[in-house]
């Protein structure tokens, strides 16, 4: 399967917030994805396979860290490792960029991600209470650090 994992443009907004809609119960608004494309510090990214956008990840770097703020494959994509290519590019970015650090939150009841996470070495590094709505949970905090 040939993924190929760019920089989001404007042009990809729309199928990135159909993805997200039907993936996350409390999705991002097209505006903050919009928004990520005017910030100097967000490193918004799309996995495409056959020309459809399957992916997406929206990354933050700031001094030695890098923030990944959303990820997610299209359900129809699932398992077939387009999440394992877009952590695998991260890593990469990370190391390119003199990176220490890669920090994300996650919810403890998202077993598809918690297990993705785990497969590429990150590790609880703490909570944020209530951080999720719809429905209401706390977040794991996990770290990597970037050899
Ligand atoms: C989490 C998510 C990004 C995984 O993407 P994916 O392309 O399906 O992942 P991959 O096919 O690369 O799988 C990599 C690993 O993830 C884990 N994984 C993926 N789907 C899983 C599932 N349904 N149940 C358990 N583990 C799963 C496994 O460890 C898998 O490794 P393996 O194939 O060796 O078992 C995807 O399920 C998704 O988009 N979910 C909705 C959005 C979301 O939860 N985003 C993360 C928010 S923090």
């Amino acid at each position: 399967m040939k993924i190929e994992i760019t920089k989001m443009t404007e042009d990809d907004v729309d199928d990135v917030h159909r993805i997200e809609v039907r993936v996350f119960s409390d999705p991002w608004s097209k505006q903050a994805f919009l928004s990520d494309m005017k910030n100097d510090f967000a490193i918004p990214l799309i996995a495409r396979f056959e020309s459809k956008v399957a992916g997406y990840a929206s990354l933050y770097a700031a001094a030695d860290e890098i923030q990944i703020g959303n990820l997610a494959v299209a359900p129809d994509f699932h398992q077939r490792g387009i999440g394992t290519k877009i952590i695998e590019y991260i890593l990469e970015l990370a190391v390119e960029t003199n990176k220490r650090l890669l920090i994300l939150e996650v919810r403890p009841s998202n077993e598809a991600a918690c297990k993705l996470y785990e497969k590429f070495g990150f590790k609880v590094a703490g909570k944020r209470k209530y951080y999720y709505h719809k429905p209401t949970e706390d977040a794991l905090i996990m770290i990597r650090g970037v050899d």
